[in-house]
């Protein structure tokens, strides 16, 4: 009995570790530890021996069995341990996880404005420039013809950095015309977008910070007739063939002459309604032909020079294109909001 034991346990405890995958090491498990395994069929002959051998016996036999048990656990975490291991080679994707929805986003509508309108002046032959947001009171005022003591200047009206007003927030992008002129090479033709910030309260028209773009075309006998012809395709481009435009006298220190340009209404066609308050136009920009003190200052002869220039408000620009009656949503950023466009 005592060699039976022994061979069992040597056989089993082979067969176990030759068992290449679970399947196997289970049928293996009933064939030595089952109820009619090998093992029990020799436990059943304990009732045979005297019983001075009996708790020798048994106590073997019990050795044997923790053993093989012991030799099948370790053997079966072997064989798992493979098998994943074999798994993770084979699918370094497991394409069969269900991929998580990507919510997609899209531009905001004064992007969309934005790209809209440098696309017709890129088509045109324009440069696009960045300018710092930071700036010089020389550049944003001095050298655009607005000298001390002009009422833009004022501290009720800037945001300066410094207590002798000399670095402040640009107030518009026209400094952006100077720092062309001193770095570009004529003939010139370039917009410039970006942010502008002046004291101004938030409400339905209004904000601290908001966006221009600007345009400059300096050339040989470049006229009026250029800037009205240039901004009226520009206008039939964003809104549509056949657009209106008016150009009203105006006064800004770095053109002359200046003025404003308005298009019109697109909820009334010019009859008057609550969106242009009445009037049947709604004011687009500011222009004007380059005075020439402002050239003089960037080294241009204005005999020999001339140019136009505009400044447009781009958020005014995109609620004209979508048809939106609130300044303030075009900042808020609430997703219901942006999602109509
Ligand atoms: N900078 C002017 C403004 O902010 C607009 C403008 C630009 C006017 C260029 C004329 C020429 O109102």
């Amino acid at each position: 009995m005592k060699e039976q034991l022994a061979t069992i346990r040597a056989q089993a405890l082979a067969a176990f570790d030759a068992a290449q995958d679970s399947a196997a090491l289970d049928a293996l498990r009933v064939q030595y530890l089952g109820k009619k395994g090998e093992l029990t069929a020799v436990l059943k002959q304990m009732g045979k021996l005297s019983p001075e051998e009996r708790p020798a016996m048994g106590a073997l036999a019990n050795e044997v069995r923790a053993a093989l048990e012991d030799a099948l656990e370790r053997r079966s975490q072997q064989l798992e341990e493979q098998a994943l291991e074999r798994r993770l080679a084979k699918e370094t994707v497991d394409v069969t996880i269900p991929g998580k929805p990507v919510k997609m986003g899209h531009r905001h509508p004064m992007y969309i404005a934005l790209d809209e309108l440098k696309e017709v002046f890129i088509g045109m032959g324009f440069t696009v420039l960045d300018g710092p947001e930071i700036e010089l009171a020389q550049l944003n005022f001095d050298r655009l013809n607005a000298g001390e003591g002009h009422p833009s200047r004022d501290w009720s009206d800037t945001f300066y950095f410094d207590e002798d007003s000399r670095v402040m927030l640009r107030s518009q992008t026209s400094p952006m015309q100077v720092r062309a002129m001193d770095s570009m090479p004529l003939p010139i033709r370039i917009i410039a977008p970006g942010r502008v910030y002046r004291k101004d309260e938030v409400d339905a028209t209004h904000s601290p910070m908001f966006h221009q773009v600007e345009g400059m075309v300096i050339d040989k006998g470049v006229t009026m007739a250029d800037l009205k012809g240039t901004l009226n395709t520009v206008v039939e481009q964003l809104y549509g063939k056949g657009t209106k435009t008016r150009f009203r006298p105006h006064h800004f220190p770095f053109t002359e002459p200046s003025c404003e340009m308005d298009v019109q209404c697109h909820k009334c066609g010019g009859l008057g309604c609550p969106t242009c308050k009445g009037e049947g136009w709604i004011e687009l920009l500011g222009a004007g032909m380059i005075h020439p003190k402002v050239l003089e200052m960037s080294g241009i002869d204005p005999n020999v020079y001339s140019g136009w220039a505009f400044g447009i408000g781009l958020e005014r620009t995109a609620m004209r294109r979508f048809k939106i009656a609130d300044l303030r949503l075009i900042f808020e950023n609430d997703v219901r909001f942006l999602e109509q466009f």
